[in-house]
């Protein structure tokens, strides 16, 4: 499928000249196969990266290019206890050949959609320790739970849970009728987490939205994706904006002026992203700095 269009022509520039490079490069392999002027050329700085198709919140307003990166989900059981912990799966590991270089990436094929750790590298995360494919083997601290941000937008967060604990399901139970005053009551209970963050600078935070929602229940019994990706109407995406990487909310105050109130809206520049429609996209990932 064709990449998305940006809305900013720097951007497209900037895309026009990641295809003239590429194309260039391909010729260059042609006419000179072999030659280690052809290999320093077309080498990625860095590790992983390239036109990578993944399934997204949908954007549906304001200047982001296209929608923010959902993340599957799987319900842990909780020994002792009739409830379950809300994790983000992270794809297999393994090693394979990029341009004669070995490289170490994490994708597998889930609910027939080939689910990649490249789905979060831009924004900055593509240096985030917890991106990296084999992460947990060099940081025992990272996990894949889910846990609360320290301060949230969501009153209710702030109030019943505690900065650091893991997500778990029980938190979620009044989904069917939850509100904040924004928007409509009861169709979705979000929250505010961090995902393979762990021990890392703050600056390394990869910040996570989950919501559970009747309307995921009722998506994921039509969907191979969102059955396999979502549990118990539970979803998640990497919130960070796609536009200039603000950290949007649902259900956020300010955002009924913009026609956003039951909908992901990023308060920077007015992006809306509906939660409830999961499309598929493309882009270009950015490679991860290369490790010594
Ligand atoms: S709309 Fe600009 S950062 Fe979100």
């Amino acid at each position: 499928m064709p990449l998305d269009e940006d809305k900013y022509p720097v951007e497209s520039d900037r895309r026009r000249f990641v295809k003239g490079v590429v194309g260039g490069a391909s010729l260059a392999g042609i006419a000179t196969a072999g030659a280690a002027a052809v290999n320093s050329a077309t080498a990625p700085s860095g590790e992983g990266g390239g036109t990578t198709t993944f399934r997204a919140v949908e954007n549906t307003d304001g200047p982001a290019p296209r929608g923010m990166p959902q993340i599957p989900i799987e319900l842990e059981p909780i020994d002792g206890e009739d409830d379950f912990y809300i994790k983000g799966v992270w794809p297999e590991v393994s090693t394979e050949t990029q341009q004669g270089r070995e490289v170490t990436v994490a994708k597998e094929e889930i609910g027939g959609v080939e689910y990649s750790s490249e789905w979060y590298q831009y924004c900055g995360v593509q240096t985030y320790a917890g991106v990296y494919p084999n992460a947990q083997k060099e940081n025992s601290d990272l996990t894949n739970y889910f846990r609360y941000t320290k301060s949230s937008k969501y009153e209710w967060q702030n109030n019943d849970v505690s900065g650091g604990e893991k997500m778990k399901l029980s938190h979620f139970d009044d989904y069917k009728t939850w509100g904040n005053g924004v928007g409509t009551d009861g169709i979705g209970k979000p929250a505010n987490g961090t995902w393979r963050s762990e021990g890392l600078d703050p600056a390394e935070t990869m910040p996570v939205e989950v919501i559970r929602s009747e309307r995921i229940e009722e998506a994921a019994k039509e969907s191979e994706w969102l059955k396999a990706s979502t549990s118990k109407g539970v979803m998640a995406h990497l919130n960070k904006c796609t536009h200039f990487c603000c950290v949007p909310g649902f259900k956020q105050e300010g955002s009924a002026k913009f026609a956003a109130a039951d909908a992901i809206y990023c308060q920077c520049h007015q992006s809306v992203y509906d939660p409830f429609n999961i499309v598929e996209k493309s882009f270009v990932a950015l490679p991860r700095p290369a490790k010594e």
